[in-house]
């Protein structure tokens, strides 16, 4: 049975979960008049989220964003995965872990007595054509301050690929367009992408282009849509600064920090009878960044490995830190 799962702090800053999909539903922060109000992107009620095109909120894996052809090389076999995305595959394939019921173990206390809600799935060898079981952890604490912290982990029992993301859409004004948000990332270069919008391997830089988001800067000044890959400067897999977004009508401010090495801004335009909280979104409702190793990561050897071998334990984090200004 899917359930919707809550942590609360005692400024009445509120986060629901979904075991399906081990989603971030909701976040209610409050705004510069202290009147708190939604930030996400999500469904009404937990079946909802047994379909979710838009991976609204939700833990994608195995592996996050396109693999080119759906095919791979790992330990002298050639793996075939499910094709979802035209000729590629995406998002861990059609019956990714996306869109499943996971276990849910909490609220408990963690450490310093912050309550958390840890959801796990168990991938069998061969899942959506990967190799190799993997048990997969994804932690949510609501800490002081406004910082909701996401951890992910998971272990293999014969190598394979993990690169799990969280598909959070954000509008820090709740409903309507997204385009006044303003924008900086921590990333002077972006992937090349082929018409199929699959990384060529290289990485060019944004330098005063529309990609160009070292500076805070309007969402779309320059183009209509991105769905790129940012390579965060610096990365060394330690919990860093990869964005930050201000909404200059509520005064709200998100930022990003994360242990994955770029970001995925993905901006869709949704199209009539999208299925939404309250409602159906439409347009330029809301926004992702997804924190996340880079797309078809298994075909290029260049870029940091998303290979988990039995006895390691694969670990990231990403937080979510909701402020105004
Ligand atoms: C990612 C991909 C997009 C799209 C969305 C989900 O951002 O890069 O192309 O698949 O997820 O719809």
């Amino acid at each position: 049975m899917a359930g919707f799962h809550t942590l609360q702090d005692e400024a009445g800053r509120s986060v629901r979960l979904s075991d399906v999909g081990a989603s971030l539903v909701s976040v209610q922060v409050p705004d510069r008049a202290g009147t708190p109000g939604e930030v996400i992107l999500g469904l009404d009620a937990p079946d909802d989220y047994l379909d979710n095109p838009h991976y609204l909120g939700a833990t994608v894996g195995r592996c996050a964003g396109r693999i080119r052809r759906g095919r791979f090389h790992l330990e002298g076999q050639d793996h075939q995965l499910p094709l979802n995305f035209g000729d590629h595959h995406l998002h861990g394939g059609p019956e990714g872990f996306s869109h499943r019921p996971w276990e849910t173990a909490g609220p408990v206390e963690g450490p310093d007595g912050i309550p958390e809600i840890t959801f796990t799935l168990h991938s069998p060898d061969g899942d959506q054509g990967y190799p190799g079981a993997v048990d997969v952890a994804v932690t949510y604490r609501l800490e002081p301050g406004g910082r909701l912290r996401i951890l992910f982990r998971g272990r293999a029992d014969a190598p394979t690929h993990l690169s799990l993301t969280n598909h959070a859409y954000f509008n820090l004004a709740g409903r309507g367009d997204v385009k006044e948000h303003r924008l900086r990332l921590g990333a002077s270069q972006v992937l090349l992408l082929d018409h199929d919008a699959i990384p060529t391997g290289e990485a060019v830089a944004v330098t005063g282009g529309p990609m160009d988001f070292t500076w805070a800067r309007p969402l779309f000044q320059e183009l209509p849509a991105y769905d790129h890959c940012f390579v965060l400067d610096g990365w060394d897999g330690s919990l860093r600064e990869a964005a930050r977004v201000e909404e200059p009508e509520t005064g709200r401010t998100l930022t990003v920090l994360t242990t994955f090495p770029g970001v995925q801004l993905y901006t869709p335009e949704f199209e009539e009878g999208t299925k939404g909280r309250g409602g159906d979104y439409l347009g330029r409702e809301g926004f992702c960044l997804e924190a996340q190793f880079l797309p078809d990561s298994p075909n290029h050897p260049h870029f940091p490995p998303t290979r988990l071998d039995p006895g390691e334990m694969w670990e990231q984090e990403t937080v979510y830190l909701f402020g105004v200004a």
